[in-house]
């Protein structure tokens, strides 16, 4: 097991890279700590893999330095460096059983045969999949196929950290929900630092103790999900965490003090944000409605309700013609056409300046 360090770690796939638009990833300093959970979660084409094959080794990056434990690995080969990479669609042996699958990774490093069991037994036990050990994995369900994925790379005594591209993606979703929660379960079991791969924000959010989000080669913000969620430190963040997303709204500066037309709120202007384009932010679950209307209370009508089950999303449009979503398990019986008051308590309230978060 190791700590992961990137330092200025960036790849260009072009020999000669120009400018920042050339990289695929743009070099970043970055930190995976021993035995906790991450989740790379950014939209298709931002760098995801491409960071991933650089930790495996599958990649020699173009600028910076990895390093485990305090050693560079940046140019290890593969075998040195212990990871354990599951892909996409499952990489098994289907002419095999599970067993023979499991068993493989340790006869090709020479153990030997009790040794081999006993892992095997061992690994199996793990990933709860005793009971299927001699069925040829071709028979398998995906989800099943991919914790023989994952028990192949796990089968090694010496596995650093499992590296994990988009593993779900081929799985039912309430398989999903069972793959992840039993990943968890190795980790908590194993104490294996884990790096899951995603574009789905609640598979991040649900997944990790930390999560790196991406865009465009670059890491916008790496922190646990709930900083994400409340201090997102850009637009895009507060965009992509967060279902429905981040409210936007316009900001007006009033000499010192940056109104909110929608909502009717004022703070000081914080110093970052004077003379540059303004926005204030809301999350929908920090927004309370009311359908007692208070007459100069700032007020909003319904347009749509989209029932969740536990919770409801309200879509309203302000009195400023802005529109916004509120989530709440509460307000049953507000329908379209209602007029509501609107309530949003400082401490939920951001500010964004040209686009990134200021302190208010
Ligand atoms: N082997 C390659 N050669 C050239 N460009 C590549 C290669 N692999 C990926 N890219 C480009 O690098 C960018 C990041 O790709 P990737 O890391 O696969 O993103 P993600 O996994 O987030 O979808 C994309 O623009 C992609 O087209
Ligand atoms: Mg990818």
């Amino acid at each position: 097991m190791a700590e992961i360090v990137l330092k200025g770690l960036g790849h260009s796939y072009l020999s000669d890279p120009k400018s920042d638009a050339d990289y695929a990833l743009k070099p970043v300093d970055l930190v995976w700590a021993d035995g906790k959970t991450y989740a790379l979660l950014g939209p298709s084409g931002c760098g995801k893999t491409t960071m991933l094959n650089i930790i495996s080794g599958l990649l020699t990056p173009s600028d910076g330095q990895l390093f485990f434990d305090g050693k560079d690995m940046t140019h290890a080969g593969t075998a040195k460096r212990n990871i354990a990479q599951v892909f996409q669609f499952p990489v098994i042996y289907t002419t095999k059983t599970v067993r023979q699958n499991l068993a493989f990774p340790l006869e090709c490093r020479n153990w030997d045969r009790s040794k081999i069991k006993d892992r095997v037994a061992h690994i199996a036990d793990l990933l709860d999949l005793d009971d299927i050990l001699n069925e040829p994995a071709r028979s398998l369900s995906a989800d099943q196929k991919q914790l023989i994925s994952l028990g192949r790379g796990l089968v090694r005594d010496d596995v650093s950290a499992v590296l994990l591209d988009e593993p779900l993606t081929v799985i039912d979703p309430q398989m999903k929900f069972g793959l992840r929660r039993r990943l968890r379960e190795i980790n908590r079991a194993t104490g294996i630092t884990m790096i899951l791969v995603t574009h789905d924000q609640s598979e991040a959010m649900s997944f990790a103790d930390e999560v790196v989000v991406m865009k465009d080669g670059r890491v916008q913000q790496a922190g646990p999900p709930e900083q994400l969620f409340a201090r997102p430190q850009n637009e895009f963040v507060g965009y992509f965490i967060g279902s429905p997303p981040l409210n936007l709204f316009s900001a007006e500066q009033r000499n010192a003090d940056l109104h909110c037309p929608s909502l009717d709120i004022s703070v000081e202007v914080p110093a970052d944000a004077r003379d540059r384009s303004t926005k204030f932010g809301v999350r929908p679950e920090h927004i309370k409605m009311s359908k007692d209307l208070a007459d100069n209370s700032p007020h909003a009508t319904v347009q749509a309700v989209e029932n969740l089950g536990i919770e409801r999303v309200f879509t309203l449009r302000t009195s400023v013609d802005e529109t916004l979503k509120v989530k709440s398990r509460h307000h049953k019986t507000v329908s379209p056409g209602d007029k509501v008051g609107l309530f949003v308590d400082d401490k939920d309230l951001l500010i964004f300046s040209d686009g990134t978060l200021v302190c208010h």
